[in-house]
C-alpha cells in the first residue's frame, strides 16, 4: 500500500522533469510488525477472488494515507512533504539545473485503485496494479540556472503544479522467503508507467517582469507534454532503485503472510 503511493510519487517526480540528481525519500523508521489490528484488511491466498480482495483492501487503506498508519510503518502521505531536491536537465527544450525546497504534494489519499492482478506461484509473486489519482497539487520553492528553448534564465521563486488524472500502471515482482516463522516478500523488480492526463504549471520569479513571466508560463504549459516525455525515462531510472529499497524496507518489517494469509 505504501508501495502504491511510492509509485505514484514517481509520476510526480517525472513531472519535476528530473534527471541525474540525488533523490531522497523522507526517512521512516520501520518497526517490526507483530500483529495487525482488525481494521487492516487482509486476504486469503486460497480466495478465488483474491484480485478483488486486494483491490478493495488497497482502496480501504488509501484514504487513511492522510494520517498515516503507524502500525504498518506508513507515515502521513497527504500532504506528502518531499523536502529538498536538485535536478539536472538536458533535453532539447530545457537544459540546466533546478533546486527545489519545501515541496509538498497534495491529493495522494484520493487515489482510486482500478485493477489488481496478483499471481503467486512457487514462492514467486507477480503483481499488476492499475490506479489513478483524480487531482494532485504540488507546490514549493525553486531556484534555477537554465536554458529554456534558448532563453537563458536564473529564476527564483515559488511554483505550483496541478496534475489531473494521473494514472499509474505498476508491475512489482518479487519472491517470498521465510524468517522467524513468518513469510516475507522481497521485491526484485518494480516497473512503473505513470501517465498524466493534464498539467497546469505556475511559477513566479521566472523573470522580474510579470508580463514576460506570464509569456514564459504559457510556453511551459503549451509544451508540458514534450518536456514530461523527454525527462520521464531518466527520472524513472533514477527513482526506481530508491523506491524498490523503500518498499523492501516496508516488506521486511511486515510479514507478507499477515496481509495475504495462508488460510
Ligand atoms: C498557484 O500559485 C498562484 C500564485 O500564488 C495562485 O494564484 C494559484 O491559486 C495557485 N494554484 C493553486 C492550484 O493553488
Amino acid at each position: 500500500m505504501k508501495l502504491l503511493w511510492n509509485i505514484v510519487l514517481v509520476a510526480l517526480c517525472g513531472v519535476s522533469l528530473a534527471e541525474d540528481f540525488e533523490p531522497e525519500l523522507p526517512p521512516v523508521e520501520f518497526k517490526p510488525v507483530r500483529e495487525l489490528s482488525g481494521d487492516i484488511p487482509t486476504c486469503r491466498e486460497s480466495d478465488l477472488n483474491i484480485n478483488e480482495c486486494i483491490k478493495q483492501g488497497l482502496q480501504l487503506i488509501t484514504p487513511r494515507m492522510k494520517y498515516g498508519i503507524s502500525e504498518l510503518n506508513i507515515p502521513p502521505l497527504d500532504p506528502f512533504e518531499m523536502g529538498k531536491s536538485s535536478y539536472s536537465y538536458n533535453s532539447g527544450l530545457l537544459q540546466g539545473r533546478i533546486a527545489m525546497k519545501n515541496v509538498v504534494v497534495h491529493g495522494l489519499s484520493e487515489g482510486i485503485v482500478d485493477k489488481v492482478n496478483f499471481r503467486l506461484k512457487n514462492g514467486q509473486v507477480r503483481m499488476e496494479i492499475l490506479s489513478h489519482v483524480p487531482q494532485m497539487l504540488v507546490e514549493g520553492a525553486y531556484k534555477a540556472d537554465i536554458k529554456l528553448n534558448d532563453l537563458k534564465l536564473t529564476p527564483k521563486g515559488t511554483f505550483n503544479v496541478t496534475l489531473t488524472d494521473v494514472t499509474m500502471r505498476a508491475r512489482p515482482t518479487g519472491e517470498l522467503y521465510e524468517r522467524d516463522g513468518h513469510t516475507y516478500l522481497r521485491l526484485t523488480k518494480l516497473e512503473t508507467e505513470p501517465k498524466v492526463g493534464d498539467l497546469r504549471f505556475y511559477a513566479n520569479g521566472l523573470v522580474p517582469d510579470p508580463a514576460l513571466n506570464d509569456v514564459i508560463l504559457d510556453f511551459i504549459n503549451q509544451y508540458w507534454r514534450q518536456l514530461y516525455q523527454a525527462m520521464l525515462p531518466e527520472t524513472l531510472a533514477t527513482w526506481q532503485p530508491l523506491i524498490l529499497k523503500s518498499s523492501n524496507d516496508f516488506f521486511a518489517a511486515l510479514p507478507f503472510d499477515m496481509l495475504v494469509t495462508k488460510n
